[in-house]
């Protein structure tokens, strides 16, 4: 079956990167919508409308499932998405359940794009789980700037980190769970900057098993390298500079997993 994978920019990889590891007899198309990225310092409307656009040409694609590899789309559009179309859609949610599961009783700095963060679907989360004094929210939009620009650990990312967590005692957290998809490539350098027994925890895993249940998709180890086709905002891409570019990615994606 084909899956689309669905993303403001290339945050989305992370999310494909787990999927081709353990669903490899499948084959996926990757969407980036490269013309608008960021989506976390927009408008509400604004995303809802890109987002709009994505499906309809996702859903033209022929295409069984579509992963909103994204919390801030998924945050703005995937109920208004699953109320248009018939498919299996499925979307990001923060990880923070794992993380009160995993470490309780200890704080979780939630990680997220303006959006996400002001988004009544993650304040719901935390008052189902019941979470509030074990939750700090922090935007740190500005990372989805660098990963789009491939600066993933430079003396401007470092700055920027160890400001946006200098207010934080880590002493009484956990984790940081990274609740935009686009922050997996950042895992190294926060890791330079907070305490040694500071976790990262992402939806990844969550979202692709709840993929393979809905789809009735088989885990498996087959093929090493399931196909990709990937799209910038409904492009082709086809040129072996722009491919290097993803492959870059992806290669980083793979040494972000160990972390
Ligand atoms: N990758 C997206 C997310 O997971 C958002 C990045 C953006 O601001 O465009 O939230």
């Amino acid at each position: 079956m084909k899956i689309a994978f669905f993303d403001s920019g290339i945050g989305g990889l992370s999310v494909l990167h787990h999927a081709m590891k353990i669903l490899p007899n499948e084959e996926f198309i990757f969407f980036a919508d490269e013309d608008n990225v960021p989506y976390g310092v927009k408008s509400r409307e604004q995303v809802l409308s890109y987002v709009d656009a994505a499906f309809k040409f996702l859903t033209a694609q022929n295409v069984g499932a579509i992963v909103v590899a994204c919390n801030t789309a998924t945050s703005v559009a995937v109920r208004p998405m699953r109320e248009k179309y018939s498919l299996p859609i499925v979307g990001m949610e923060p990880a923070i359940k794992v993380a009160l599961d995993l470490y309780p009783k200890k704080k979780v700095l939630v990680t997220a794009t303006e959006i996400t963060i002001r988004g009544e679907k993650i304040h719901n989360l935390i008052d189902r789980l019941n979470a509030k004094k074990f939750v700090e929210l922090r935007a740190l939009s500005k990372l989805v700037e660098f990963a789009e620009r491939q600066e993933f650990n430079s003396a401007d990312v470092e700055k920027y980190l160890r400001e946006e967590f200098a207010p934080y005692d880590f002493e009484n957290f956990s984790s940081v769970v990274l609740g935009c998809t686009h922050f997996n490539y950042f895992k190294d350098t926060m890791k330079k900057i907070l305490p040694a027994h500071m976790k990262f925890l992402d939806g990844n895993a969550g979202t692709i098993n709840y993929l393979a249940r809905l789809a009735n998709l088989k885990f498996g180890e087959g093929k090493k390298n399931p196909p990709v086709e990937y799209f910038y905002s409904g492009r082709r891409v086809t040129s072996s500079e722009e491919l290097a570019r993803l492959e870059k990615y992806l290669r980083r994606l793979d040494e972000m997993y160990l972390i």
